[in-house]
């Protein structure tokens, strides 16, 4: 099989034209079992999170600033799996999946480019629970219109564009010896153990990017929760604290797991020999991650539920009315 050549393509300077992706190809056994669990998890992780855009836009009492960055947390894991999961399908389907060097380029920047701005949108998720609880009066003024469509946009943006030069720096890498990527799909450290020669450049140019937007909206997320939970234990009531405090557990136990798991992915050096650790936690915040939101966010949540259930009566007696 050519594919399995790779590696001795060495030494002869044809521009490569793909990548392959090795996936699980290892464990053949896996590969349906896989398949099935991930087509289960993908169409789930669709229908939660369009479930919560379409009652954070029906339900009147939801209408408030922290259901809108729900809403365009829920969009943004929709576009997330969508990135990665339909190549992670079609890597199980067929043991070795081709991808062209500029789909992997393209599949690199939209995940960075998702997960930077998730990181942002979590940080702006905990500003407003911060207004919210240790400002409640002041709330309406702080969190205006302006300010919290400004703090999504301003999330989206910023990782547009410094994204795209770090892709392109990273795919002008010189790459030789073996094109495959012991991965699901083209994440950034796979890759970069492909290319070839002095790194060392590369690899702090990512730790810089790394800190900047994961360390950065990571340490106003801490800094926020620092100040929400000074003010909850100054609270009088236990009542009162536990009340207060569900505003915000759910967005809480959110951030713990994306951050969990993009840090063991990413804040940590090019040598570690985890092959399949790697694989484990990329899957964690590619797939189980934007799966777990909607749960997260509904079912420890009364507003969310009672959402849904004034959604589903208003939908029942419509039917009832043909
Ligand atoms: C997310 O936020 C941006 C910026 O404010 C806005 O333009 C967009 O419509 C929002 N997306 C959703 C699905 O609410």
């Amino acid at each position: 099989r050519p594919e399995r050549m790779g590696g001795m393509i060495t030494g002869n300077h044809t521009p490569w034209t793909h990548f392959i992706l090795v996936g699980f190809a290892d464990h053949p056994e896996l590969r349906r079992v896989l398949f099935v669990v991930f087509l289960f998890c993908y169409l789930f992780t669709l229908t939660g999170n369009f479930l919560l855009i379409l009652l954070t836009v029906a339900d009147a009492a939801l209408h408030t600033p922290m259901y809108f960055f729900l809403r365009n947390l829920s969009f943004l894991e929709i576009s997330y799996t969508s990135v990665t999961l339909p190549k992670i399908l079609a890597t199980l389907l067929s043991e070795k999946e081709d991808i062209s060097f500029l789909g992997c380029a393209t599949q690199m920047y939209f995940l960075l480019f998702l997960g930077g701005t998730e990181c942002y949108l979590l940080a702006a998720m905990a500003y407003d629970r911060y207004v919210a609880i240790c400002h409640p009066l002041r709330y309406p003024l702080l969190m205006n219109r302006r300010v919290y469509t400004g703090l999504a946009a301003a999330s989206w943006l910023t990782n547009l564009l410094v994204l795209m030069g770090h892709v392109a720096a990273i795919f002008t890498l010189p790459f030789c010896g073996s094109k495959e990527i012991n991965h699901f799909f083209c994440d950034l450290p796979p890759v970069v153990k492909l290319a070839c020669g002095d790194t060392h450049g590369t690899e702090i140019a990512i730790l810089l990017v790394a800190l900047f937007f994961v360390l950065l909206p990571f340490a106003l997320i801490l800094a926020s929760y620092m100040r929400i939970i000074t003010t909850i234990l100054g609270m009088p009531s236990a009542e009162g604290r536990q009340k207060t405090f569900s505003t915000c557990s759910a967005h809480l136990l959110g951030v713990t797991l994306f951050y969990g798991a993009a840090c063991a992915m990413y804040l940590k050096p090019k040598a570690s020999h985890l092959p399949h650790g790697d694989k484990v936690f990329a899957l964690l915040y590619s797939v189980v991650t934007p799966m777990l939101n909607p749960l997260i966010y509904s079912l420890r949540n009364k507003e969310v539920k009672e959402a849904l259930r004034r959604l589903t009566q208003k939908v029942c007696s419509g039917t009832q009315g043909f």
